[in-house]
C-alpha cells in the first residue's frame, strides 16, 4: 500500500503555517471557497503559493475557474506559472474533464475535484489525472454510502496512475476508515489534523515522562 499524506484543505493562513512547519501535512490543498472562507482573494493566490512554499509545502493546489473548457485552460495558465510545487484542481463537469485531459497531455500536476462516482472516477483514471478528490462529507450529506463509493473508486484506480485524494474528511475516524479500505491520500480541515495528533492519554503520558526526568535530574 502506498504510505499515507495529509494535507491541508484550508487558506487561514497562521493554521496552515503552523501545521506545514510541524512538518505534520505535505501541502495544501484550496478551492475558491476555501480562499473566499479564509479571507483571501485571487490576487493574493501568488503570495500564498510563495508563502506555503518556503514553510516547507512539497505541493500546492489551487483550483481554475471559469466554467467552459477554454477558461479552465486559461486560468490554468496563470497556476501553473507560479512554480513547479503546484497543482492544478479542476471540476468534475464536462467541460472539466475536457480541460483536465487537455492539462495532463501538457504535462500539468491535475486533480479532477468534487467527485462524486465511480464512473467518474474511471474517466478520470483514463486521462490519467495523477489525483482525483471525492468528498466525503458531502457524500454524506447528499444520502450516498461516500465510504463505499470511495473504497469502489479506489480499487477502481488501483494499477492506474491516477489517486484518491480523499476531501470533505470531517473527523480522524474518517480518514482512518477510508485509508483501511487503502485510500491513500487524505486533505482535511486544521481541526481536523490537529484531532489527528491528539489523544489524552498520549498528554499525560508526556507530563509523566517529564516529571520523571526531573526527578532523575535532581
Ligand atoms: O475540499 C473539500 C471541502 O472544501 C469540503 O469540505 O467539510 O465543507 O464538506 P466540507
Amino acid at each position: 500500500m502506498t504510505a499515507p499524506r495529509l494535507y491541508v484543505d484550508s487558506a487561514d493562513v497562521d493554521r496552515v503555517g503552523r501545521l506545514l512547519r510541524a512538518g505534520v501535512v505535505h501541502g495544501v490543498t484550496t478551492n475558491p471557497t476555501i480562499l473566499e472562507r479564509g479571507g483571501r482573494t485571487a490576487g493574493e493566490i501568488p503570495a500564498l503559493y510563495e508563502r506555503w512554499v518556503d514553510e516547507g509545502a512539497h505541493e500546492v493546489f489551487f483550483q481554475t475557474w471559469g466554467g467552459d473548457t477554454a477558461s479552465f485552460l486559461r486560468n490554468a495558465e496563470g497556476i501553473r506559472a507560479l512554480g513547479d510545487r503546484v497543482a492544478v484542481k479542476v471540476p468534475a463537469t464536462a467541460e472539466g474533464f475536457a480541460a483536465a485531459s487537455a492539462l495532463v497531455r501538457d504535462g500539468a500536476t491535475v486533480l479532477v475535484t468534487a467527485v462524486y462516482s465511480v464512473a467518474q472516477a474511471l474517466a478520470c483514471a483514463s486521462i490519467g489525472a495523477h489525483y482525483i478528490a471525492p468528498y466525503l462529507g458531502r457524500m454524506r450529506d447528499a444520502g450516498m454510502d461516500g465510504d463505499a463509493v470511495i473504497a469502489q473508486m479506489q480499487a477502481m484506480c488501483e494499477g492506474s496512475a491516477t489517486n484518491v485524494l480523499a476531501a470533505s474528511l470531517r473527523s480522524p475516524a474518517d480518514v482512518v476508515s477510508l485509508r483501511l479500505a487503502g485510500v491513500p491520500y487524505f486533505t482535511a480541515a486544521p481541526d481536523v489534523l490537529d484531532e489527528m495528533l491528539f489523544h489524552p492519554v498520549s498528554d499525560s503520558s508526556a507530563v509523566e515522562f517529564d516529571a520523571a526526568m526531573e526527578r532523575l535530574s535532581s
